[in-house]
């Protein structure tokens, strides 16, 4: 059984007041039984792991390849590990496009913070015109296949799929077409990492919200959300964790 997982990232946002938000959070859930992670900027990585506790898990945004040197404004695994950090989310589209990071490049950040000791949180998802000219599954193929170690496994990868016209748009896919690229997805991890492709989690990511939760749960292959905007407020973010618990 995959231990379903309810992850946010809270992207550039967040200041030391908000993380008012995550002890509301910590205090209306103090032990879910799903796993929660939070990755918040890394300004507020450690202050949030002091407030976590064992409720839950905080986590980077991104992380450099290499492990320390002359990388201005980058971080390190040793250094999100050593702030309180035990996740990293590598190669999120507003990355891949922001700073144009390929699938090479997302790998080596993975093979990184693996081997920091940090669980990597690889994203994936196509375009809405890559989806218009129906090249999604190729592009989901070769995405993970480019992006994804090979010696990833089931405890210290996770893989999101974020179609990247349903993030931070209210869209979201048809529960057909999450169900389809989460399938698809399953199939190319198993075949390619045998057991452990079985047990890595696949999230969903892209306009998750309570009110949209619990029927994408309920989609085969989807073992939980990576969760933006919603994953803000205590009470929104509390709302998903309890449809997760539910599912
Ligand atoms: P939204 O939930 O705001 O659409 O963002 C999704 C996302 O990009 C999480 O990484």
């Amino acid at each position: 059984m995959r231990t379903k997982l309810a992850a946010g990232n809270w992207k550039m946002n967040g200041l030391k007041a908000d993380l008012a938000e995550v002890e509301t959070l910590v205090a209306n859930h103090p032990a879910p039984l799903c796993d929660v992670l939070l990755c918040p900027p890394a300004t507020l990585i450690s202050a949030m792991a002091q407030i976590a506790g064992a409720s839950l898990d905080v986590g980077a945004q991104d992380c450099h390849m290499k492990g320390s040197g002359a990388h201005t404004g980058d971080i390190s695994a040793a250094m999100i590990a050593d702030a309180g950090g035990s996740h990293a989310i590598v190669g999120h589209s507003e990355r891949r496009a922001d700073h144009h990071e390929s699938d090479v490049l997302v790998r080596a950040k993975a093979e990184a913070a693996i081997e920091g000791g940090l669980i990597a949180v690889v994203c994936v998802g196509e375009t809405e015109a890559q989806r218009d000219a129906g090249e999604t599954l190729t592009i989901i193929g070769n995405q993970l296949k480019g992006s994804l170690p090979d010696h990833a496994t089931a405890a210290n990868c996770v893989v999101a799929y974020e179609p990247v016209w349903a993030i931070g748009t209210g869209r979201t896919p048809m529960l057909e077409q999450i169900a389809e690229v989460h399938d698809f997805m399953r199939n190319a991890l198993v075949k390619r990492f045998g057991a452990e492709g079985d047990g890595m989690r696949l999230l969903y990511g892209g306009s998750v919200k309570p009110s949209n939760a619990t029927e994408i749960f309920a989609v085969s292959n989807v073992d939980g959300a990576l969760v933006g905007g919603a994953s803000l407020k205590a009470a929104d973010f509390g709302a998903i964790i309890a449809a997760l618990d539910a599912a």
